[in-house]
């Protein structure tokens, strides 16, 4: 039997919850991505939806930003030609102007170790160029959210970011943009 700690590291659970999150256009990470630009200007450089899933987000990125976009996740489900296939632990460093970082998600933070929503925001941030931005889900309600949000933290600490909010007030039936957050790169 598959324990709770390594069930989300199988395919079949993220084409099961793929299926009832980002089903459609008016899923969150496509409603940021047509809207948060008109917010912010990012420098020159990718554009990386890090978790693509069936990549209708990624796809909403190709049409602002062309071949500067392109997204990562360990299973390419959409067959998105822009989208590689790569495991975040496997992923090398590249310059980014900016990132969404969806792999895995928030509510698995600290389940697995290593853990891969971690990975990838400490990849995120890593890989950001002076004025870039990453947007992510950093907090939430629960005991468990604000654990998750204090992991999440002590990666903020080891890089040059500010935490700002989500330029907009964003709602969905599942989703609320007070739980998410921009990351600038200073300098
Ligand atoms: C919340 S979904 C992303 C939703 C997507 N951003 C969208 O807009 O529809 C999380 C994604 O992370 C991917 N993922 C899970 N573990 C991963 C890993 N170790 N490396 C890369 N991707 C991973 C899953 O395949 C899944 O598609």
């Amino acid at each position: 039997m598959i324990g709770k700690k390594t069930m989300t590291m199988t395919k079949t659970y993220w084409i099961e919850r793929n299926k009832t999150i980002n089903v459609d256009w008016s899923a969150k990470t496509v409603v940021y991505c047509r809207n948060i630009f008109k917010h912010i200007n990012i420098p020159k450089g990718n554009v990386v939806m890090l978790g693509a899933a069936y990549s209708l987000a990624l796809e909403v990125l190709v049409g602002q930003f062309g071949k500067r976009a392109m997204g990562v996740d360990k299973w390419n489900f959409g067959n998105h030609p822009q989208c590689i296939t790569e495991d975040i632990f496997d992923l090398d460093d590249f310059d980014c102007a900016f990132v969404y970082c969806d792999v895995a998600s928030f509510s698995h933070i600290a389940q697995q170790n290593p853990c891969p929503r971690l990975t990838a925001f400490e990849w995120s941030l890593r890989n950001l160029v002076p004025g870039g931005y990453c947007l992510t889900r950093m907090y939430g309600y629960s005991d468990q959210d604000m654990k998750s949000t204090q992991h999440l933290m002590r990666i903020v600490d080891k890089h040059n970011v500010t935490i700002l909010p989500i330029p907009g007030n964003f709602r969905g039936s599942d989703w609320d943009s007070k739980d998410d957050v921009l990351l600038r790169k200073k300098g």
